[in-house]
């Protein structure tokens, strides 16, 4: 018997407010059509222009994961926090979080690492139970975008693409026999390459500026907002994904051909289409998607993709599920999971 890891529940939330391609109309000049051809994209959801938080979207959708987990937060032993988009500055957001679930004392992390966060969390809760360090860990991916992006003409190119939500599973310590029929973390493989994090990045306000962080001219430049060369991420995109993808199933002895569900991270439909291509999934059922409904949601498209999927009924016990993410960094990720 080996010590693993099981995704025991999962859980999502999105807030109610749906903003479509035509709203987006109205703070600037963008087209469904535009943004429907470009990125496969209908609507996304939005927090209402109020103090809502990151954290706030993390406890709906860990209530959900706890709940579908049959555990409570007494349970847990540690938490995960995957986001790009947090309540403040510092402490991390996993710490707000954990006054919100009322359970202090066990270790709150922040997970930085974009639209590759949560599959990195899924392999640092992973090293945590297999070290012996947890047997119960809540992982939550959640970001709000709207309030960050600039949706005028000059942040077009990123404010279309992305959307509000939370998603989180309770991953836990399991005994497997058979890996082939128990469901279990088989491994994830992660990767980053600091050349390219200007390609996609905030800037501002930085502590490289000097006297202090909030000098000079980054306000005006608009240096606030998220920043992307979206053709040089559309390139690494469609090639690291299939790459890292490939390195999963490699490192466990399976071919495409035995995958049952494919949750990639939800950036553009192309680059979806394009790294299913790369890798010769010839059924596109086994793709899940939902970047129609629901845009990027950065470190939430993973776990809101596992949820649909359950609630979809694609995701059943003893699938082999291959996630695989990539994003700012440039990051790029992938786990292999027997369901
Ligand atoms: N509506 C209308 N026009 C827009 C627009 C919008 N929302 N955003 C940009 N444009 C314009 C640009 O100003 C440019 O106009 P110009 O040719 O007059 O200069 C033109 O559209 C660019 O179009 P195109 O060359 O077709 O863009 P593209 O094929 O590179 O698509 C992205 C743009 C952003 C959709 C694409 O590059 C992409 O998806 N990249 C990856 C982004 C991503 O996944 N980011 C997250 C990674 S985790």
């Amino acid at each position: 018997m080996t010590r693993r890891t099981r995704i025991l529940g999962v859980g999502s939330f999105v807030p109610d407010r749906i903003v479509t391609n035509d709203d987006m109309t109205q703070w600037m000049d963008t087209s469904d059509e535009w943004i429907r051809s470009r990125s496969g994209i209908e609507e996304r959801h939005w927090v209402e222009p109020d103090n809502t938080t990151t954290s706030d979207l993390g406890l709906e959708a860990a209530n959900k994961a706890m709940a579908a987990s049959g555990i409570t937060a007494a349970d847990l032993d540690m938490i995960l926090f995957a986001t790009l988009s947090p309540d403040h500055e510092f402490p991390g957001t996993a710490c707000f979080l954990q006054e919100k679930l009322g359970c202090p004392g066990i270790p709150a992390i922040e997970v930085r690492q974009q639209c590759s966060g949560f599959v990195y969390g899924m392999a640092q809760a992973d090293m945590f139970i297999r070290g012996g360090m947890a047997e119960t860990v809540l992982l939550v991916g959640a970001e709000i975008h709207s309030k960050g992006m600039d949706i005028s003409d000059a942040g077009r190119d990123v404010s279309v693409l992305f959307g509000d939500g939370a998603g989180a599973v309770v991953l836990q310590a399991t005994d497997v026999d058979d890996p082939d029929t128990q469901p279990h973390i088989y491994s994830s493989h992660l990767h980053a390459d600091g050349t390219y994090a200007k390609e996609l990045w905030v800037e501002g306000p930085s502590m490289t500026y000097a006297p202090n962080r909030y000098s000079g001219d980054w306000l005006e430049r608009g240096a606030h907002w998220p920043k992307m060369n979206g053709k040089t991420v559309f390139k690494h995109a469609v090639t690291r994904m299939p790459e890292v993808a490939t390195e999963a199933l490699d490192a466990n002895g399976f071919t495409v051909d035995d995958v049952d569900l494919w949750i990639f991270h939800q950036a553009n439909m192309r680059i979806n289409y394009f790294a299913a291509k790369q890798l010769g999934i010839d059924d596109d059922e086994k793709v899940f998607n939902t970047i129609q409904r629901f845009g990027n949601t950065t470190a939430a498209t993973i776990p809101i993709g596992l949820d649909e999927a359950l609630k979809a009924g694609k995701l059943e016990p003893g699938m082999l599920v291959c996630i695989a993410a990539f994003g700012a960094g440039f990051t790029w990720a992938s786990s292999l999971v027997r369901w």
